[in-house]
């Protein structure tokens, strides 16, 4: 991949498995001209259940490797190496490196009314508190109830490896048992801090009364890299489409371009493989 300009130069995007692609193809609508490469740690996946530490190295070791490649700019598009790697990587790579928290964070501040908004994720991305503290961050007095939730982490993984799709009764059932400590709840915001989540957007949404809006950090991330690039006066200015590379740990070939194409909603052909076991 050679790339001559900063402009022409790719975003890179990462994420434990696929889920990520959610943030992909909101940034493939927000910018579609802007080439993207995609990193999706399948054969590593998951994040949530693994202590900081290690999810640290693996963050450091895509980032490392997208940062080879030119990237302009890197997304980490996983809430778990978020909160485990962010920091790691800032100081790692010279070109900016964003996450999905500190977005969706600000994304559900300015949607609260009564101010207390709910953080769905991984155990890992709720152990850490990094959901409380960026949403503390920008206002000090909005309350946060936090919910472990890995049950839907694995429905999605069922999902989408096994193909096996659950009655759509006995899924919602499922949501339904794994967000009931927050159903009821007097939150008026839901924050989906999970990749992914959003491919439960429905399921989610109708566990909670109208008045509850959920917060899909995708879409805000996106903004976000337009408002950097814009600043770095780095958007691409070319009028046609960007290119697009997805790249996994995943080993199943089939597998990878299904499921790839299953979420950014075109056939996908091509993932490439690219694993890194040997490295530190
Ligand atoms: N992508 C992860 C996240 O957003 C969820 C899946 C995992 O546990 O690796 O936290």
């Amino acid at each position: 991949m050679s790339y001559i300009t900063k402009e022409e130069a790719p975003i890179g995007v990462f994420d434990s498995g696929f889920g990520g692609l959610t943030v992909a193809k909101a940034l493939r609508e927000e910018l579609p001209h802007e080439n993207i490469i995609f990193f999706g740690d399948s054969g590593r996946c998951p994040y949530g259940p693994r202590e900081p530490e290690e999810v640290k190295k693996f963050s450091l070791q895509i980032c490392r490797w997208l940062a080879s490649l030119n990237c302009k700019l890197i997304v980490i598009a996983c809430n778990t190496a978020t909160a485990a790697g962010l920091a790691a990587c800032q100081l790692e790579v010279d070109v900016p490196v964003i996450g999905v928290i500190m977005p969706g964070a600000r994304a559900a501040v300015e949607a609260t009314r009564s101010r207390k908004v709910g953080v769905i994720a991984t155990i890992g991305t709720i152990a850490s508190g990094a959901y409380l503290k960026a949403i503390r961050s920008l206002d000090c007095g909005v309350q946060v109830l936090s919910l472990p939730t890995p049950g839907l982490v694995q429905l999605v993984e069922d999902e989408l490896i096994q193909e096996y799709i659950e009655a759509l009764d006995v899924r919602q059932a499922r949501v339904m048992d794994e967000l009931a400590p927050m159903i009821g709840g007097d939150i008026d915001t839901l924050v989906l801090g999970c990749t992914h989540y959003p491919l439960l957007y429905t399921e989610i949404k109708s566990c909670f009364t109208d008045d509850v809006e959920l917060v899909n950090s995708s879409e805000e991330t996106a903004r976000e890299v337009r408002e950097i690039l814009t600043r770095r006066h780095e958007l691409y200015q070319e009028d046609l489409p960007g290119k697009l590379t997805f790249v996994t740990s995943g080993v199943d070939t089939e597998l990878r371009n299904r499921i790839a194409s299953r979420i950014m909603g075109f056939e996908i052909k091509d993932v490439q493989f690219k694993s890194f076991d040997e490295e530190e």
